[in-house]
C-alpha cells in the first residue's frame, strides 16, 4: 500500500498518473497527492469522483516557488498522519518551442542566441525538482518504497541530440534543462542508494499533451501506465538509470512505423537510454 505525490497534476501526464493510480485498489495505492498550481476542472472532477474513499487530495504546489513547496510538504505530512511518502513523481515542466521554426522548419534562423525560456525552464524543470525533492525527502525517508521518478525525455539525451527524432524539434532550452535534470538524478542516485532510494530519470514517450501536441505517438494514459511499470519495479534496478517506457505494439521499428503519421521514429522498448 503506497502513497504518491505527483507534481504538475492539473493536466497531461500528471493528471493521467492521478487517474491511473486512483483506479487501482486501496490495497495497492493508499493516498494520492495531486500537486498543482491550479486546481483544474479535470482534477476537481477526479477528486470528487474519489470523495468516498478520501484517497485523492489536491495540494497547491508551484514547484518553482520555494515557499509553496514548503507549504505543500507540511500539508502532505499532516495528511499522512505519521506515515512516510513512498513515491514522488517530479512531473511538472514547461517547454518553449521556437514557433517560427516549428511551423516552418526550413526557415533560416539561429535559435541558440535567443534561447527562448532558458532561465524559466531551469527554474521549473531543474530547480523545481530540486526544491520539491529537498522538501519531501525527510517524509520519504520514513517510507518503504523510497522511489523518486524524475520525468525526463530523450530530448535530454546528449548522445541522441543529432538523431533526427530529437534534432527536428526547436526547443534547445528544454533539451538542456532535461540534460541537467538527468545529471541531478544521477547525483541523488549516488548519494541515496545506500538508504534504499531509487532515483529514476524516466522517459514517458512522446505523448498527446500540451508539451507533446496532438501529433504525438501515445496518449497520456498510456505514458502514465508504462512509466508506473518502471517506477514501481521492486528493488533498486533503475536507480540512477534513464529508462524508456515499454509499450505493447511499439517495441520494434516495424511496429512503431505501423502506426502511420509521424509515428515510426520512436520505439518504446524499455531500454536504458544513452545519456
Ligand atoms: N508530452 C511529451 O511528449 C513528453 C515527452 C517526454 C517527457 N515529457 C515530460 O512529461 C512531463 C509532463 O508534461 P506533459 O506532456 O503532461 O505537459 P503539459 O500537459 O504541458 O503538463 C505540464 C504540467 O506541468 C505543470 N507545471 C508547469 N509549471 C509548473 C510549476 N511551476 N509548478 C507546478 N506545476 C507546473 C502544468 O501546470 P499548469 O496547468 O498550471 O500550467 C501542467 O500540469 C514533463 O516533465 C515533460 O517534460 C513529456
Amino acid at each position: 500500500m503506497a502513497s504518491f505525490l505527483i507534481t504538475g497534476a492539473s493536466k497531461g501526464l500528471g493528471l493521467a498518473f492521478v487517474k491511473e493510480l486512483a483506479s487501482r485498489p486501496s490495497s495497492e495505492v493508499s493516498k494520492i497527492f495531486a500537486g498543482a498550481r491550479t486546481n483544474s476542472d479535470a482534477l476537481k472532477e477526479l477528486c470528487s469522483q474519489n470523495d468516498a474513499d478520501n484517497r485523492v487530495h489536491f495540494v497547491k504546489l508551484d514547484v518553482a516557488n520555494q515557499e509553496s513547496v514548503k507549504e505543500a510538504a507540511s500539508e502532505v505530512e499532516k495528511k499522512l498522519e505519521g506515515k512516510g511518502l513512498d513515491v514522488l513523481i517530479n512531473n511538472a515542466a514547461i517547454c518553449h518551442y521556437d514557433m517560427q521554426k516549428l511551423t516552418n522548419p526550413t526557415v533560416e534562423k539561429e535559435i541558440m542566441r535567443e534561447m527562448t525560456g532558458l532561465e524559466e525552464e531551469f527554474q521549473v524543470n531543474v530547480m523545481g525538482v530540486q526544491y520539491t525533492t529537498r522538501e519531501f525527502l525527510p517524509l520519504m525517508e520514513r517510507s518503504e518504497l523510497k522511489k523518486v521518478a524524475n520525468i525526463s525525455s530523450t530530448f535530454g539525451s546528449i548522445s541522441s541530440a543529432s538523431d533526427p527524432a530529437v534534432a527536428w524539434s526547436p526547443c534547445p532550452a528544454y533539451k538542456i534543462s532535461k540534460a541537467a535534470l538527468n545529471a541531478l538524478t544521477v547525483q541523488y542516485a549516488l548519494e541515496y542508494q545506500n538508504k534504499g532510494f531509487s532515483f529514476i530519470a524516466v522517459c514517458p514517450g512522446w505523448l498527446k499533451t500540451q508539451i507533446g501536441s496532438d501529433l504525438a505517438d501515445l496518449t497520456p494514459e498510456e505514458g502514465a501506465k508504462a512509466s508506473l511499470e518502471i517506477i514501481l519495479t521492486p528493488g533498486q534496478e533503475y536507480n540512477g538509470k534513464f529508462p524508456m517506457v515499454k509499450v505493447k505494439g511499439w517495441e520494434t521499428k516495424e511496429e512503431a512505423a505501423s502506426h502511420g503519421g509521424y509515428a515510426g521514429n520512436n520505439v518504446y522498448d524499455g531500454r536504458n537510454i544513452d545519456w
